[in-house]
């Protein structure tokens, strides 16, 4: 019946949640990386938790980039209440995504969409470290560096690390390097071998990997079969306030202990 299987899931949920070493998991029917409807519903999940948890007064939602987070920021609804305020601003500067996928977007849609606020951070990809260090003079540029500091909720996906490389057309030597130490897993620009450690750091202003550690609520989004190791490695050292939203896919895959 519905409700064996619903109890099915919720055991399984707080099995993983159990393996892994964080806080909650919750599991979408499928595998994300063959049926779409799958990241809806990781969209649905993540408003949900989203209206339920974000406490009243203001909160600083920094997110990242990625096609699950582009899909995800389309099934957000009205989260704005009389006494919550919600800006939305991307966690870090560009590392090299197409526009519609770029942390920038995705916080716009999940602001209009939420009727919050949002700020974009733009930084080009390429630059001088001379230029950079002249941007980051910019009273814009600064205003949003300083929202961002102050994110109390950060919303992620995951990715794989040599697919993610190519993605970003990162260098032969770097993609090389990564190899040779075994990257697995990818997550805002930073790459993990299986046991969770950073190998490699794509260098950007906004929030770091050690920041995330302080920010009371995180949401990590991914799925797929094909994501399962990139999961498990990443969950080594993450936050251990983090909720996962995942797929029955990766989770099988995970407690098969890949
Ligand atoms: C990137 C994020 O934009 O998307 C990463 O910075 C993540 O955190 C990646 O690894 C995942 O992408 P996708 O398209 O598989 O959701």
């Amino acid at each position: 019946t519905i409700m064996d299987q619903l109890f099915e899931t919720k055991q399984v949920e707080l099995q993983l949640a159990k393996y892994l070493g964080i806080e909650k998991c919750l599991i979408a029917k499928g595998d994300s990386s063959q049926q779409t409807k799958v990241v809806s519903s990781f969209g649905e999940m993540v408003n949900e938790s989203l209206a339920t948890r974000l406490p009243d007064g203001k909160n600083v939602i920094a997110v990242m980039g990625g096609t699950t987070m582009a899909a995800v920021a389309e099934e957000i609804g009205q989260l704005e209440t009389e006494k919550r305020h919600n800006i939305f601003v991307p966690a870090r500067g560009g590392i090299g995504e197409t526009v519609s996928v770029q942390a920038n977007s995705v916080s716009a849609v999940m602001a209009i969409r939420s009727q919050g606020e949002y700020r974009s951070l733009f930084v080009p990809e390429q630059l001088s470290s001379f230029a950079y260090e002249t941007l980051l003079q910019e009273p814009s540029i600064k205003e949003v560096l300083t929202l961002i500091n102050q994110a109390n909720c950060v919303i992620h996906g995951i990715g794989r690390a040599l697919h993610m490389a190519a993605r970003r057309k990162m260098s032969e030597s770097e993609i090389l390097m990564l190899k040779q130490h075994n990257a697995v897993a990818e997550s805002f620009g930073y790459f993990f071998n299986e046991k969770g450690e950073i190998i490699h750091k794509i260098p950007r202003i906004g929030l770091q990997l050690k920041d995330i550690q302080n920010i009371p609520y995180v949401f990590a989004i991914a799925g797929g079969k094909d994501k399962a190791k990139a999961i498990h490695a990443y969950m080594k050292n993450a936050p251990k306030q983090t909720w996962l939203i995942t797929d029955e896919a990766a989770a099988n895959e995970i407690l098969k202990g890949v």
